[in-house]
């Protein structure tokens, strides 16, 4: 007779058995046996899902690259590449290689119907299908268009900044206001309406707490996809996590009001260019496709941009150098705010500064799946990975090449996108159009960011105003942020003191 300790004995041993058996089955047939990596990445995935789990990949993926070299196994199917100059190859545009089963993680279930969206879509014709039709709307001359939706929102955060935290001496979380902007700066941009987070100073509807729940869920399960069949897209059970469910009503309650309201004063949104393109291609487009539209400037550009902001300020607050040098060159082109684009994109410091925030701290630090096509990838120091091997890199591995980038990558130095006073003009050039070829901050080849202009445009627009606006401080040049990689790299803790600048900045 068995008793109940025996049975559970016994279903204990079997689960291990169980576990041992799988990942040496996937030690022996792994085809990146001879490629150097962690001992446990060679047999199971879960090495990988437990170190993005903890938060910074990014730091144990720089680590790993630099003590094994330029490729390096992370897990029994996945090899992380470090050399630029395979880039175009994995990344390109002509013949794209697919996007690992990663992505469609990020799919959603709307009544027992998987849809992909732009960014998860692992079937390239599909993608283009869609993607094509609104490309060019993201070009820097057409975002353009949006930059008056976004001083409205520019023009409510300085008020709110000076009514909560400047009159009253207070100090000001950057990374909860930063968020709440670029929240209702993208809603606005997009539907010409906010989310009103900004004018009630909290998440008080939940979408930014829910948004990182759903990336916490992304970043980890991705890195093992068939979980997700156990939680989120189970279909007995659905256990979690929270879903973008959220954007989909809004966007379809923003889209209906369009319908019911028209557009009262023609307004130059994106909801408005997305339905122009509907009337010219009635045969292409329908309002499911402008939900996916409207849905990847909503969930996709939001956060992204955020961090990057958080960031820029970051770095420009602890470096007092860079500080004063930034204020300077705001302070001669005596911009009208908030400040827009024609007059602050010839600022040659404010570009480095931001252009060196992206280096430093790409928005996303995942490797970014592609699956190897047939014939295989010749390394270009003669080894072979074979086909059906996940091969990517991560920006934050990529964008720290001291062969390209200079010396100290892992420093903040603005400078290095300037012209050192000794350098010939045509070395300068070249050194420049290398490092902006390879900065991997948006991705590249056929997948690459679809937002990467109007989110330069924002972060710009808002690093320009805001140093311009106010005389702002860290607690001590001491202090530290805390950092968590959750595919997009977010930040807690840039508490800022901001006091209203005593010069001559012209308001308007
Ligand atoms: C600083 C801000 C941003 C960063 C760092 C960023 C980063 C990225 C990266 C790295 C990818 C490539 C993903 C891959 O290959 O797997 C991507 C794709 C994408 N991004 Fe962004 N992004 C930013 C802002 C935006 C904005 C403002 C939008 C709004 C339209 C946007 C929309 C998209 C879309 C739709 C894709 C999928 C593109 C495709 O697969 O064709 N992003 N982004």
């Amino acid at each position: 007779m068995h008793t109940v300790a025996d049975i559970i004995t016994n279903l204990s041993l079997s689960v291990v058995i169980l576990f041992v058996s799988r990942f040496l089955w996937n030690y022996a047939r792994s085809p990146l046996k001879s490629f150097p990596g962690p001992s446990a990445a060679g047999f199971t995935n879960i090495w990988r899902l437990q170190d993005v789990f903890r938060g910074r990949c990014d730091i144990t993926q720089t680590a790993l690259h630099r003590k094994y070299g330029s490729a390096v196994r992370m897990g029994p199917n996945l090899l992380s590449l470090s050399d630029p100059n395979l880039i175009s190859q994995v990344y390109n545009t002509k013949s794209p290689w697919l996007k690992s089963n990663m992505y469609n993680v990020n799919d959603v279930v709307v009544a027992g119907i998987r849809l992909s969206n732009l960014f998860s879509s692992q079937d390239e014709k599909w993608h283009s299908t869609f993607t094509r039709p609104v490309k060019t709307l993201y070009s820097m001359s057409k975002v353009q268009e949006v930059e008056d939706n976004m001083d409205i929102t520019l023009n409510l955060f300085l008020d709110k900044l000076r009514e909560r935290f400047v009159r009253p001496g207070k100090t000001c979380e950057m990374t909860d206001w930063i968020s709440f902007f670029a929240w209702d700066a993208m809603s606005q941009v997009t539907f010409s309406q906010d989310l009103g987070i900004i004018e009630a100073g909290s998440d008080y509807k939940g979408f930014l707490g829910r948004s990182n729940q759903t990336l916490d869920y992304f970043a980890s399960i991705c890195q093992v996809p068939f979980l997700d069949k156990l939680f989120d897209k189970n279909p007995i059970m659905r256990i979690g996590p929270p879903t973008f469910v959220w954007a989909n009503i809004f966007s379809l309650e923003q889209l209906q009001k369009r319908y019911q309201q028209g557009n009262p004063g023609n307004k130059q949104d994106f909801l408005a260019k997305f339905l122009e393109i509907k009337e010219k291609n009635p045969e292409l487009v329908n309002d499911n496709v402008i939900i996916l539209w409207l849905l990847s400037n909503v969930l996709a550009g939001s956060d992204s941009t955020a961090y990057t902001m958080c960031a820029a300020i970051y770095y420009v607050l602890k470096n007092p150098d860079v500080h004063k040098k930034l204020c300077d060159e705001l302070r001669s082109a005596n911009l009208t705010l908030p400040a827009r684009w024609k007059d602050i994109q010839g600022l040659k410091y404010l570009e480095a500064v931001m252009r060196e925030t992206m280096r430093a701290h790409p928005g996303v630090g995942l490797i970014l799946e592609r699956t190897v096509p047939k014939g295989g990838l010749s390394l270009p120091d003669g080894r072979v990975v074979p086909a059906g091997v996940t091969v990517g890199m991560n920006p934050w591995v990529i964008n720290k090449d001291e062969g390209v980038f200079g010396a100290n990558t892992d420093e903040f130095i603005p400078e290095r996108w300037l012209q050192n006073p000794d350098e010939p003009e045509e070395v300068y050039q070249a050194r420049f159009s290398k490092m902006k070829s390879t900065d991997f901050t948006f991705g590249a080849g056929s997948r690459t960011c679809l937002g990467r202009y109007l989110s330069q445009l924002e972060s710009f627009k808002l690093i320009a105003t805001l140093f311009s606006s106010f005389d702002m401080a860290l607690p001590s040049q001491d202090h530290q942020w805390k950092v968590t990689n959750s595919w997009f790299v977010r930040q807690k803790n840039i508490p800022v003191r901001l006091s209203e600048r005593k010069d001559e900045a012209i308001v308007v």
